[in-house]
């Protein structure tokens, strides 16, 4: 099994870091392949928090080597800060340990002033976005203005900065937003580039020539299946392929390597979203605080980029099933079984009801897929909770009864193993099937 794609099967914040964290220490080459720094992937070892926005989660293993593939779009100031951070955990961060395409995306300070300017723009109907840049990053991509990695390099790059920002200053004005100073701009990319220059590869090359050589390539998708730019509950998405079709174009390598592929999907034992859009399962007050958490804990429902609450319902197994559908799944991890202790009732959504009309989730009964969510009822199957704490248990026979009920429930549903699940947020907090 040279490759396997780890996806999230929600809206994000799934609990993928921590999950690619448990198979990276097998792994040759963690990559990731779409996104920037909107994603917030957390690790937990020991006393540490590892809180990774750009960088693939499996460099805290000290095997693999962390590939930052052509799909993403990178923030050169972020990346640089994150180096930082992880050097000064005592994680070696190096250009033998990380490799950065040559044909990323550059995200640039006018990307991110656009992307607030534009939400500001959009008033009641925002997109609730992360104010990283992201979508006017992918914007400029597909416009075929924008900057790339192996720009860096090139010696007319001061100038071809200042003429985006010039253009983006326009449009900023038109907004009514502050426009960008592209003198401190530029001064700034010169530093990041001499930070950068070392890491930079032709990344498609060496993941290819690695898949050859039958080492071991985990995929590490940021975002969920849901928030896919293609497939996810459009307009309330982010800009890129976030479901595992995406690894081919993100990391440039040829679909032969799918045949064979573990594709695992990251599901939490609830749901939750963060920003704006459809949510048929969501849960408010009381019930809502007990999945969310306080804020007190690092691990309650609370953005790891933007600090935001999260949004909280139940399991939503018809969304579930077509995230199994359009990524190909062929297991699942179920994160954050131990939040589900203490509920008297837990309930699944096994298919959704408009007016009378019932639609059990089979395949086709979610048509012109997700988008069109509004007005869709949840239909529940009720299931007994559990009171034991599960948060020391590592075997699963040791999982009580009930929890193992609820996991078949799932397992059922969407016609797929559930391989692990979490009970914690500590690496080691880890319940295997097998
Ligand atoms: P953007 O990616 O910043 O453009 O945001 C678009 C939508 O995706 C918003 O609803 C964000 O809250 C959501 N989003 C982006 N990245 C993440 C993530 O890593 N976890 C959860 N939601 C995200």
């Amino acid at each position: 099994m040279p490759l396997q794609i780890i996806v999230g099967t929600q809206w994000g914040d799934e609990g993928k870091g921590r999950i690619v964290d448990w198979f990276a220490a097998d792994s040759d080459i963690v990559a990731r392949y779409n996104g920037g720094d909107n994603a917030g992937h957390s690790v937990t070892v020991g006393a540490k928090l590892f809180k990774l926005h750009l960088i693939p989660s499996g460099i805290i293993h000290p095997r693999p080597v962390a590939v930052l593939g052509n799909g993403m779009v990178i923030n050169p100031k972020s990346l640089v800060d994150e180096i930082d951070m992880l050097q000064k955990a005592g994680i070696i961060v190096n250009p033998q340990r990380m490799r950065i395409s040559h044909a990323a995306h550059l995200i640039t300070p006018v990307h991110q002033a656009l992307d607030k300017a534009l939400e500001v723009a959009r008033g009641k109907g925002n997109i609730g976005t992360t104010g990283r840049g992201i979508g006017p990053a992918y914007t400029d991509k597909a416009s075929r203005r924008g900057l790339r990695v192996a720009d860096l390099q090139s010696p007319d790059f001061s100038e071809r900065l200042g003429n985006l920002i010039e253009e983006a200053n326009q449009q900023l004005k038109m907004l009514g937003a502050l426009t960008i100073e592209p003198l401190t701009t530029i001064k700034d990319f010169r530093q990041y580039s001499d930070a950068m220059l070392p890491y930079i590869a032709d990344t498609s090359m060496e993941v290819d020539s690695a898949l050859r050589a039958g080492q071991h390539i985990l995929a590490e998708g940021a975002q969920g299946s849901l928030l896919d730019i293609d497939l996810g509950t459009y307009p309330f998405v982010t800009s890129s392929s976030t479901t595992a079709a995406g690894v081919f174009t993100g990391l440039g390598i040829g679909i032969s390597a799918a045949a064979g592929a573990v594709v695992t999907g990251v599901c939490k034992s609830f749901q939750t979203r963060v920003g704006s859009g459809p949510f048929p399962t969501e849960v408010f007050d009381d019930l809502a605080l007990q999945l969310r958490g306080t804020g007190a804990n690092p691990w309650d429902e609370y953005g790891t980029t933007t600090g935001r609450a999260r949004r909280v319902g139940w399991l939503d197994g018809v969304l579930l099933r077509y995230a199994v559908r359009i990524n190909g799944l062929t297991e699942l991890v179920i994160t954050k079984l131990d939040i589900l202790s203490g509920f008297k009732t837990l309930k699944l959504c096994v298919a959704y009801r408009q007016g009378d009309e019932t639609m059990h989730s089979t395949f086709t009964d979610l048509p012109f897929g997700p988008s069109n969510l509004e007005g869709y009822e949840p239909v529940y199957e009720e299931f007994p909770g559990w009171t034991e704490d599960v948060s020391a248990l590592r075997s699963w026979a040791d999982l009580p009864q009930a929890a193992k009920d609820y996991l078949a429930a799932i397992s059922r549903l969407t016609g797929i193993p559930v391989r692990l699940v979490s009970v914690g947020p500590e690496r080691e907090q880890i319940v295997s099937a097998a």
